[in-house]
């Protein structure tokens, strides 16, 4: 048949889906919409079961996150109906990738439907919330739908399914235990490591006997009027018009191939996870799409005699557990592919990428980055190709001949299915793939090779070697291969097959910020790897003929694998305490189920205003440069256009002087970034305001200089300022940049209220009061007008303070312009772009030391890239230089610290302000010294760090006491001598893979310098029924710290925290509170809640004197009647600190917090590849306030100190444009980063004098021992080069990535390939 696009009908057909057990009918499917913006977005309508009646409802629970299936919050579960079959298939998915018209006849189960508050919490839900899974929420309901969908498949997983299903979540809060804490009480072999071994010391930080047991046979069942449908209706050709795009879902091959003759461009979508970021990112429209998903050809599944025939519209999740069951079945030998295959699927995308990814769409796409072309065209996997009237097979390999793509496969063909073959006795087979985090990361460069000898022999008969990442698709070794056919497979093979190799395989230069050497030397590592390989196997084979490979070379056959982490936390327990008194227990997050049921609200989850807008913002291309125009006609004429909004719509304060330069928040004349917002599109929805952001033309005069790195702004003054000049040559360390990353990205909903300029701000931000004065300057309006709300913020770690206050000042401005509700929600890639982050770092240094160890004095110089604006920059540095001593006595000591204006967007706050960079010199050149005068790092850590009363450099007085505990506790439960010998023991034995391990100690010192900045002020009201509404002027970011606010309520009034609420953070409630930043929140907040309570005790305690027997009830009943007031203010004046810059003395911090870490790695360094083995955490906190929220502050604050240190690269172009806009390039820590072993233990008997209840702020402090890992590392590059001889004094910069790794493992690697191999060794 063949269908003309006049045939088309006339209106779009019906989408007929359900959500949980409610039918959906959607009339105006529109192919351009994804569930995640259907659900979030659309009223939907509900017919209920029966069909009597509907409802319409918006389901916000599922999260945008990122957009483009990298990030896991927006997971849901699709569940399908085989009729043929008669199963049902359950499976997760990203909302953000689904087209919704792809949902035809299919069940989702969304968060809400796993369970809610009002109905059942769900185990799921409840374990996570009750292990203390959940901070600030906002990746808690993706977390629950991996996990759920694993269970509704196998109700007793084992680890390793659990450990893959969350491969694809990420969460920048909790550092992932107890996530997977939680996760292990589903599991079959329950690998709990929560021990309570001794009364006073060690407890649990949860309780599973409270848990509900998991019954699988009260799970939603799949809806019977699909399973009807799907068994009783003739499938029939689906057709949806959209505004700009239509859908076509053909149900025969000759449909196909007609639709396909007739739109040889249209492309054929199935997963989406392909077309569908290339039309989101990429700016790639089609006006047809065609979905041959439920065409049977392509799904079909054929055993034949010499191998397995896949439909191309095979998910690769079905093709993982088709080829898991063939290898059961088959013996080894025949099994060689599928077992290659198989070893790229486990680690290709997250499960929620593989579950709906096609075969066909990974291998006709011709990605570079394709994990699955180099292994099947080295297979020898066929292609079963068709069009109209045509039908062939094809070579695999042929289209990608001469490695540029060449378009072997014709626009009008399809590909119907792949052949796999068999392997074949004396065929070797063998896949690997680096990639720059091991799992849910497209691979930096991959291989599949294959091998056949002459029988008996080790003669070559056939080679294939293919490489991805490469080139701009996958590419044949082909001259290599055909000179090698008849050789041996022995050392002067390699020799050749290498220089080859290289020779052959030319990689142009690199446009993405990516380092081209380093992908050579992974080409060639991997043919080593696989010489390797095969040279052992040859030897099991024949073990008279083939010596195989020596010993210490057969680790590095063994790819790293995830495990499930095993952990044990450890505090002191509360006996004597009265057991309503929650203050030291390990009580949940106060939100914990409702982020796990998704009814937590963020500011996108706010029910739409009438007539609301929404903002997409236009920023800047160029670095540094003057606008010459700005066009907006285009854009205006976009559909649902509103208008446009630029600096001349700014009523008052456009640049903000909160120091020399200012914050901007639209460009005027000219543009300092790439980033910098130059206007604004408002749209009646967000689809046509990005659209006509788009369409905005800027015309710009480039100007000189652009400056974007500290190197080049020292060599551009180096002209002028000549005192430079030593610097250059000094010792130094570089450390990059650092995203936040927060989950949830800048959000902001202004309303104006219609009279006396009064607005609402409901605003993703740490610090309500600046975003009050920002606006109210911005609009010239006093900040009595403005009213700033927030609920809770779905991560921040200090990048949502003046950032956010820009933002939010856009959208008021276009409120205030239109005088309609304005959303702000910036995508993930604008914020990564717009927003800034840490501060890149270089330090230099010198430093004079005794040959015994004793450091005697050091001259540092901090250079800190503060980007265009100064933001909080300056601040940066001068914590970093109060801080940079970490936990060592310099008795003479020079520092010196610049924050250095470059044309970068401009870097703001982040967790730890500068102390993680400046103590991550000092380590450094600590490390330095132990080098030079060779003994070990912790022997120099120990002669120099603080023993007793002593003075810091800025000459505070400190007690060192507990840093020396924290040390040798960590020492002690580290085993950390012993475990060095182990790991000698285990490098002797070893030659490509080694291990390191390394202990760091800190102090944190914890103030904010001033006293203002620490004021803190509460409103606490009792109402009549005696229940308590508290709030005070710290906000929610998943630190807990509403839920420390209500146990220290709870403690001062004496009633169950069950009584107490808190709303929301208000600027209408609390005035002017400080930010909530510095580890500060609580101590602060908690003292302003403790004097707010207990004023209201005082006046209630006649009351309670009089009638001692009451109950909490009687008294405010008798309070209320003796007209006694039921609501008081707390307020705490703040910490009297200050600092004297001009003597270089003062008391600019209140306390110090102390603690240790030991992390033990291990490296592979053919590619550069690591494994957390074990961390081990002590840590000074005073007396936790609560437990559980504390831990998981260090612990999630120390995983984001590996990312720092060890994985998150920011990359940009020469031009300044960022290219690490999404999870996709730019890569935080998953679950199979953190360390195998996790151990935290809070240091016991710790009292401080200065904080409620004697705790200490914890926020940030872990941070820092993200370190340890670092010069774990380090340890272990230093055994490789010791080893091999190669030159002592080396630098390693942060982030040491795998690349990095490898660099550092040998100055010329492919060099060493050969020769380090000796002679007669195979
Ligand atoms: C977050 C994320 C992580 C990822 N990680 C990895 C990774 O680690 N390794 C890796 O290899 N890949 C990775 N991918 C890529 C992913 O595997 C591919 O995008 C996917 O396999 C493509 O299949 P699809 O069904 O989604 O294709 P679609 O996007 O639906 O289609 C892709 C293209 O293939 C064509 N096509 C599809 N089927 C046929 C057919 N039968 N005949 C002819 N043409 C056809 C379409 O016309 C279209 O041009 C990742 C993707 C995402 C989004
Ligand atoms: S929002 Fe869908 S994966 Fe990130
Ligand atoms: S709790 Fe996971 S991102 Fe915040």
């Amino acid at each position: 048949m063949y269908i003309s696009e006049k045939e088309f009908p006339e209106g779009a057909q019906t989408l007929l889906w359900s959500l949980a057990i409610s039918l959906i009918i959607e009339k105006n499917a529109d192919p351009e919409q994804m569930l995640l913006s259907y659900l979030r977005k659309r009223r939907i309508l509900f017919l209920s079961v029966p069909l009597s009646h509907s409802f319409e409802i918006r389901l916000t629970g599922t999260k945008y996150g990122c957009g483009g299936g990298g990030c896991g919050a927006c997971t849901v579960m699709i569940s399908t109906y085989e009729p043929a079959l008669k199963k049902i298939r359950h499976y997760s998915a990203n909302a953000c990738l689904l087209p919704i018209c792809s949902l035809y006849g299919a069940a989702v189960t969304t968060v809400e439907g796993v369970g809610s508050t009002k109905t059942r919490v769900h185990p799921v839900q409840e374990r996570l919330a009750k292990c203390h899974g959940s901070q600030c929420g906002f990746c808690t309901p993706g977390m629950v739908m991996s996990i759920y969908t694993l269970l509704r498949n196998h109700p007793e997983p084992t680890s390793e399914q659990m450990i893959a299903a969350l491969a694809g979540n990420l969460c920048r809060c909790t550092g992932y235990r107890p996530i997977l804490d939680a996760c292990k009480t589903f599991c079959k072999e329950s690998i709990c490591c929560q021990r309570k071994t001794n009364e006073k010391l060690f407890y649990l930080l949860f309780s599973t006997d409270e848990f509900q047991p998991l019954d699988p046979t009260q799970e939603l069942i799949f809806p019977p009027e699909l399973m009807r449908m799907a068994e009783n209706q003739p499938k029939r050709t689906l057709f949806f018009h959209g505004e700009r795009m239509t859908w076509i879902s053909p149900v025969s091959l000759d449909e196909l191939l007609d639709l396909k003759a007739t739109y040889p461009k249209a492309p054929l979508l199935v997963g989406n996870t392909s077309v569908g970021p290339e039309m989101k990112f990429r700016g790639m429209f089609h006006p047809i799409v065609i979905a041959p998903a439920r065409i049977p050809d392509l799904n079909m599944v054929k055993c034949t005699d010499d191998g397995l025939t896949l439909g191309a519209a095979c998910s690769l999740s079905l093709v993982k557990d088709i080829l898991t069951n063939a290898m059961a079945e088959f013996p080894e030998e025949k099994t060689k592919v599928f077992s290659a295959v198989l070893q790229q699927l486990r680690t290709l995308g997250g499960e929620q990428i593989r579950n709906i990814a096609s075969l066909g769409g990974n291998i006709v796409s011709r990605k570079s980055t394709s994990d699955l072309n180099p292994i099947l065209a080295a297979s020898n996997c066929m292609l079963n190709l068709a069009s109209r009237g045509r039908k062939r097979q094809i070579p695999l390999s042929d289209i990608f001949a001469d490695g540029v793509g060449n378009n072997t496969i014709t626009p009008e063909e399809i590909l119907v299915s792949v052949h796999v073959p068999h392997s074949r006795k004396g065929e070797y087979v063998s896949a690997f793939r680096q990639a720059p985090r091991r799992e849910n990361a497209l691979p930096v460069t991959n291989a599949g090779m294959r091998v056949i000898f002459e029988e008996g022999t080790d003669t070559i008969k056939d080679l294939s070697i293919f490489y991805g990442g490469a080139v701009s698709t996958t590419v044949c070794a082909k001259q290599t291969c055909r000179t090698l056919i008849g050789r041996h497979w022995n050392k002067q093979m390699l020799d050749e097959a290498c220089r080859l190799v290289f020779k052959e395989i030319a990689l142009p230069g690199s446009d993405n910020g990516e380092t081209v050497d380093y992908k050579k030397t992974l080409i060639v590592s991997f043919f080593y790897r696989f010489f390797l390989e095969v040279s052992q196997s040859l030897k099991t084979m024949d073990p008279c003929h083939y010596p195989g490979i020596p010993m210490e070379y057969r680790s590095v056959l063994q790819d790293f694998k995830t495990k499930m982490p095993q952990s044990i936390q450890i505090y002191q327990a509360k006996l004597s305490q009265s057991p309503q008194d929650p203050v030291g227990r390990p009580i949940m997050h106060q939100s914990g189920i409702k982020h796990a049921t998704g009814e937590a609200v963020y500011i996108d989850d706010l029910p739409s205003v009438d007539g609301e807008l929404f903002l997409a913002v236009v920023t800047s291309s160029r670095a540094h440069a003057k606008i010459v125009s700005i066009d907006t006609s285009e854009a205006l004429k976009g559909p649902g256009v509103f208008d446009i909004i630029t600096a001349h719509d700014v009523p008052a304060t456009n640049e903000f002087y909160y120091s020399d330069d200012p914050e901007i928040i639209f460009a005027r004349n000219k543009v300092i970034c790439v980033g910098q917002i130059v206007c604004a599109v408002v749209a009646d929805s967000d689809d046509h305001a990005k659209q006509a952001a788009a369409k905005v033309k800027i015309e710009y005069e480039v100007l000189e200089p652009v400056i974007l790195t500290i190197e080049v702004l020292i060599i551009y003054f180096l002209l002028l300022f000549y005192c430079f000049i030593y610097l250059i040559n000094g010792r130094e360390i570089r450390i990059g940049g650092q995203e936040h990353f927060y989950m949830e990205t800048q959000s902001v909903l202004v309303v104006p209220k219609g009279e006396d300029n009064e607005m609402d701000v409901y605003v993703s931000t740490q610090h309500p009061a600046i975003i009050q004065e920002m606006v109210a300057a911005s609009l010239g309006v006093p900040a009595n007008r403005i009213m700033c709300h927030v609920k809770r913020v779905g991560g921040a770690f200090g990048g949502k303070l003046l950032k956010a206050g820009l933002l939010a000042s856009v959208a008021a401005v276009a409120a205030n312009k239109t005088s309609r509700a304005v959303r702000l929600i910036l995508s993930r890639g604008d914020d990564m772009l717009i927003t800034g982050g840490r501060h890149p770092f270089i330090g230099k240094y010198k430093v004079g030391f005794m040959n015994d160890g004793r450091i005697r004095a050091v001259d540092a110089k901090y250079y800190i890239n503060a980007g265009c604006t100064p933001d909080e920059s300056v601040l940066v540095a001068e914590v970093s230089l109060l801080k940079m001593d970490n936990a060592y006595k310099i008795p003479n000591l020079r520092c010196w610290a610049y924050a250095c204006k470059t044309n970068l967007p401009s870097n703001t706050a982040f967790r730890g302000f500068g102390f993680p960079q400046s103590a991550l010199v000092t380590e450094t050149w600590i490390t330095g010294v132990a080098d030079k005068i060779g003994l070990s790092p912790e022997k120099i850590r120990e002669i120099n760090m603080y023993k007793e009363n002593e003075q810091t450099h800025f000459k505070q007085k400190l007690d060192p006491q507990n840093l020396i505990r924290c040390w040798n506790e960590c020492m002690e439960k580290s085993a950390y001598y012993s475990r060095k010998t182990a790991v000698n023991e285990f490098n002797k034995q070893n030659y490509w893979k080694k291990k390191g391990i390394a202990i760091v100690p800190m102090k944190f010192p914890f103030g904010l310098g001033t006293r203002y900045l620490s004021q803190a002020a509460a409103l606490v009201h009792i109402y009549t029924d005696g229940s308590v509404l508290l709030t005070h002027g710290g906000i929610e970011m998943g630190q807990g710290i509403h839920t420390k606010m209500i146990q220290v309520a709870s403690r001062e009034l004496n009633i169950p925290m069950s009584c107490i609420h808190f709303c929301e953070t208000s600027t209408t409630t609390v005035p002017n509170a400080c930010a909530s930043v510095g580890s500060a929140g609580t101590d602060v907040n908690g003292m302003a809640v403790k004097d707010a309570c207990q004023t209201l005790l005082k006046r209630l305690q006649p009351i309670i004197n009089k009638n001692p027997k009451g109950t909490w009830n009687d008294w405010i009943k008798e309070a209320f009647e003796q007209s006694v007031s039921l609501s008081a203010t707390g307020y705490f004046r703040g910490y009297n600190e200050n600092m004297d810059w001009e003597k270089g003395e003062g008391q600019p911090f209140t306390y110090f917090l102390y603690g240790a870490a030991c992390s033990e790695v291990e490296i592979n360094c053919l590619t550069g590849d690591h494994k957390n083995l074990r961390t081990d955490i002590v840590m000074d906190i005073g007396c936790s306030i609560n437990p559980a929220v504390d831990i998981g502050q260090i612990e999630g604050a120390f995983v984001q100190g590996i990312g720092l240190y060890t994985m998150e690269e920011l990359k940009y172009s020469p031009e300044g444009v960022l290219y690490t806009r999404g999870p996709d390039q730019y890569k935080i820590p998953a679950v199979c980063d953190i360390p195998e072993q996790f151990s935290v233990s809070l240091l016991s008997s710790s009292q401080n004098p200065y904080a409620i209840y004697a705790s200490k702020g914890i926020g940030e402090a872990g941070l820092f021992l993200g370190c340890s890992v670092f010069f774990a590392l380090r340890d272990a590059v230093t055994r490789v080069r010791n080893e091999r001889g190669l030159k002592k004094t080396f630098t390693l910069n942060s982030p040491l990535t795998a690349e990095q790794i490898w660099a550092n493992c040998a100055d010329d690697f492919a060099e060493m390939v050969i020769g380090s191999w000796e002679e007669g060794s195979v």
